[in-house]
């Protein structure tokens, strides 16, 4: 059977394409879901992947991962990346793999961005590549 790898995006990143588009690019999370299926179905994976703009949505999608057998998710949680204590402890709660995602390097950007909680529990983070932060986390997941 095919493993399904999750995606799951939070705040803001609907607006991919026209958010932006000096730091983030000008790829959508349409486009950036495409390249990604086309990159699984060479590795023989599948992406599920989602967005949301509500914390608990990721929170209830990080549980459902596990539960259904991911293989691991590639979580660009937007700013609840510098936020969120419910994030961290999720990621701990589980124990399918989690690759923390980012367009940009946040490490390059305002202090505030320099603190992660995703990567804090993470088990590593992919940053600063544009929609190919995608890829890279998605091959890293192939190698685990
Ligand atoms: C982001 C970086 C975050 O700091 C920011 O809040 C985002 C996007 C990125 O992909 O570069 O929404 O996660």
């Amino acid at each position: 059977m095919t493993q399904v790898v999750f995606v799951l995006n939070g705040p803001n990143l609907n607006l991919l394409g026209m958010r932006e588009p000096e730091i983030y690019g000008d790829d959508t999370l349409d486009d950036i879901a495409g390249m990604l299926e086309d990159r699984a179905l060479d590795l023989g994976l599948e992406i599920d992947m989602r967005q949301s703009n509500h914390e608990g949505h990721l929170v209830d999608w990080l549980h459902e991962a596990q539960g259904s057998g991911a293989r691991a998710v590639l979580l660009n949680a937007g700013a609840y990346t510098h936020t969120s204590v419910a994030l961290y402890d999720a990621i701990k709660a589980i124990r399918t793999p989690v690759i923390e995602v980012h367009l940009s390097n946040p490490h390059k950007r305002e202090e505030f961005r320099h603190k992660s909680f995703v990567g804090m529990a993470a088990l590593g983070t992919v940053a600063g590549f544009g929609a190919s932060s995608y890829l890279l986390a998605l091959e890293a997941v192939a190698r685990l």
